[in-house]
Formats: C-alpha cells, sequence, structure tokens
C-alpha cells in the first residue's frame, strides 16, 4: 500500500496529485493565466505564481483525496526537464514539506512521466511500444522497452510541434498558448486550403523550423495583396497549418513502427490534445491494424497525476533520492 503526493511545476501549471496505491485519487491544476498578455510563458512570473498557488493547491489534493498529510508515504516532484525557476519552487517544497513530515523523495523526470500518464487508466499499452511525445519543448518518438527503460528514436533537430502550433498562432495574432485555438479555429476549416512546405529530414527526426519560416512568408506575402486575409481565411489558415503538423508528425510515426516491427502505439504531451492529430492517430490505427493509446484530454497538457504514476512505479521499485536533489532545466532521458 502506497499514499503518495506528486508536485508538478516545469513549466506553467501548479499540479498537485495523490495515488493511492496505482489509483489516482486527485489531480489540481492550477493554471497561470497571467502569461497569455504577453504570448510566451515569462519565466520569473512563473516561479512567482507557482509560489503563490503551492499551499493552496496542495491542500485541495489533499482534501479532494480525503487523506492528511500523515497517511502519506512519500513525496513525489518533477525535478526536470523544465523552466529552472519554476521547477525550483516544486523541488524545494517537495523536499521541505518531504523532511517535515519524515517522507522519502521520489525524483520523476516529466518527459518519462507524459508517457507513464498511460498507465492511470485502463487499457494500459504492453510493452514494447511506441510514444510519440509531444509537447511545448519536445517532440520525440519514445521506444517504450519498461516503466523506465525508454530509447528516444528520433526527435526534432530545432523547433517542437508545440511551438510550431504556438509559432504560428503569434504570426496569426492569436493569444498563447496558441495550440489548442489553432485547433478550435481548425475545425471549421479546410485542410487543403493552403500548402506548406514539409521538411526532408533524414531518420525519424523532426524539423519545424522551416514550416514556421513558411507560414510567415505565406502570410506576408498575402497580407500585402489583402491586409484582412488572416481575418478572412483563419479557419482555413489554421486547419492547413494543423494538417501539415500532424501530417508532419505521423509519418515519421509510421515510418518508426515499421522500422521497429511495432503495433503498439501511443501519444503523450500537450499536443496530444489536439484533435487533428487524435482523429488521423485512430485512423492510421485502423489502416495498420495498430492498437491506439490517446491519453484522457486532462493528462495531456501538463499535470501531476503522470508524475503521482511515475512515483508509483519508482517507489515499488525502492527508487527514492536524498535531500540534496536539485531542479535540472534540462534532464538527461
Ligand atoms: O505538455 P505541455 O502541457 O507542456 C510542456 O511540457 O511543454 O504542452 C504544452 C503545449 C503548448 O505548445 C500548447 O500549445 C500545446 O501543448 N497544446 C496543443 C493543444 N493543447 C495544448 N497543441 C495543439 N492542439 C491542442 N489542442
Ligand atoms: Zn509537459
Amino acid at each position: 500500500m502506497s499514499v503518495i503526493l506528486a508536485i508538478e511545476s516545469s513549466c506553467d501549471e501548479t499540479s498537485v496529485a495523490i495515488c493511492n496505491n496505482g489509483k489516482i485519487t486527485a489531480n489540481v491544476i492550477a493554471n497561470q493565466t497571467i502569461h497569455q498578455n504577453y504570448g510566451g510563458v515569462i519565466p520569473e512570473l512563473a516561479s512567482r505564481v507557482h509560489q503563490q498557488n503551492i499551499v493552496p493547491v496542495i491542500h485541495q489534493a489533499l482534501l479532494n483525496a480525503k487523506v492528511t498529510k500523515n497517511q502519506l508515504d512519500a513525496v513525489a516532484f518533477t525535478q526536470g526537464p523544465g523552466l529552472l525557476g519554476a521547477l525550483l519552487v516544486g523541488v524545494s517544497f517537495a523536499k521541505s514539506f518531504a523532511l517535515a513530515l519524515d517522507l522519502p523523495l521520489i525524483s520523476v523526470n516529466h518527459m518519462h512521466a507524459h508517457i507513464l500518464a498511460h498507465f492511470i487508466d485502463d487499457p494500459k499499452p504492453s510493452f514494447p511500444f511506441l510514444c510519440l511525445t509531444v509537447s511545448g519543448g519536445h517532440s520525440q518518438i519514445v521506444l517504450v522497452k519498461s516503466h523506465f527503460d525508454m530509447e528516444i528514436v528520433g526527435e526534432t533537430l530545432d523547433d517542437a510541434a508545440g511551438e510550431a502550433f504556438d509559432k504560428t498562432a503569434k504570426i496569426l495574432n492569436l493569444p498563447y498558448p496558441g495550440g489548442p485555438l489553432i485547433d478550435k479555429h481548425a475545425r471549421d476549416g479546410n485542410p487543403h486550403a493552403f500548402k506548406f512546405g514539409e521538411p526532408q529530414i533524414k531518420d525519424l527526426n523532426y524539423s519545424f523550423s522551416g514550416l514556421k519560416t513558411s507560414i510567415l512568408y505565406f502570410i506576408r506575402k498575402m497580407e500585402k495583396e489583402n491586409p484582412d486575409f488572416v481575418a478572412h481565411h483563419l479557419n482555413d489558415i489554421c486547419a492547413s497549418v494543423q494538417r501539415s503538423i500532424v501530417h508532419i508528425l505521423l509519418n515519421k510515426l509510421k515510418k518508426a513502427a515499421k522500422q521497429y516491427g511495432i503495433k503498439e502505439i501511443a501519444i503523450a504531451g500537450g499536443v496530444s490534445a489536439n484533435s487533428g492529430l487524435r482523429f488521423a492517430l485512430q485512423q492510421m490505427g485502423e489502416e495498420f491494424n495498430w492498437n491506439i493509446y490517446i491519453p484522457a484530454f486532462e493528462y495531456c497538457t501538463d499535470n501531476a497525476a503522470m508524475i503521482a504514476i511515475a512515483g508509483h512505479y519508482k517507489y515499488l521499485n525502492n527508487d527514492f533520492v536524498g535531500q540534496d536533489v536539485a531542479p535540472l532545466s534540462r534532464m538527461e532521458f
């Protein structure tokens, strides 16, 4: 039996979850809306808001799970990768909380946790499986051999898929984070209205910076001819951009599935909330006879439930860290 409290603070979500013997009994997320005013996450502001949020979010999670601090068996936390100042709030809190309650500490890699979110609900993928992990900072194809034996077999050489969404949104004057807004507008647009060049990258790697530049030049050119171009064609632009990003992502995933002979296919990370990606993956799954694993929406973007489930498996392995642990903005996979 184990009751684990988990803290996530790597970017702009302050989240605390409780995992009771492998079951998530609370997952409280405080979003930081302040960054919308700036078109991106401001690291210093993120850490200040984490400081304000962390105690009330901890209280709420304990209340929701109906457990007291004294019933906890361990404290798990995101050690990295992420914004150093933001991570520092969660890591420092976890360390002092664990020290005060005499509890063991469990360090979790945020990118592993996105993948392990697939072990929160049923059906769970069986090993080995391939996971396309797409977030604001990463785009990776990961070969998952066991809960903690994971190998990156392809990754982006420049921008992440989430960045491609967010930067396109910025070009279109949509607020941050742009991914969900592009998704929303795309639903009413024609995905074949406009074509953008796709990168020719070898192996299973990605590149999104060229796509972003070609979108920027395209919009500038069209706006010269018609200053209202974006306003008049927003849905079609969003649908076309989304189609390109999804096409690029799934093409390499298809190649990886073939190369490794694997039919257990998952997606994870903030961009896995994208409805175009979810739909296209379902279709591809039917075409190639894959077993598809798509996380529930609440476990796609940053959340502590995924840190808690990762903590649960580490607890079973007696995998603890000492009080000298420090946050890592970059963390080895
Ligand atoms: O995993 P996540 O919450 O944070 C990081 O670890 O980076 O991912 C955030 C990213 C942002 O780039 C956001 O725009 C994108 O996920 N995102 C989406 C959608 N929801 C979130 N992108 C496309 N469509 C969505 N529905
Ligand atoms: Zn994330």
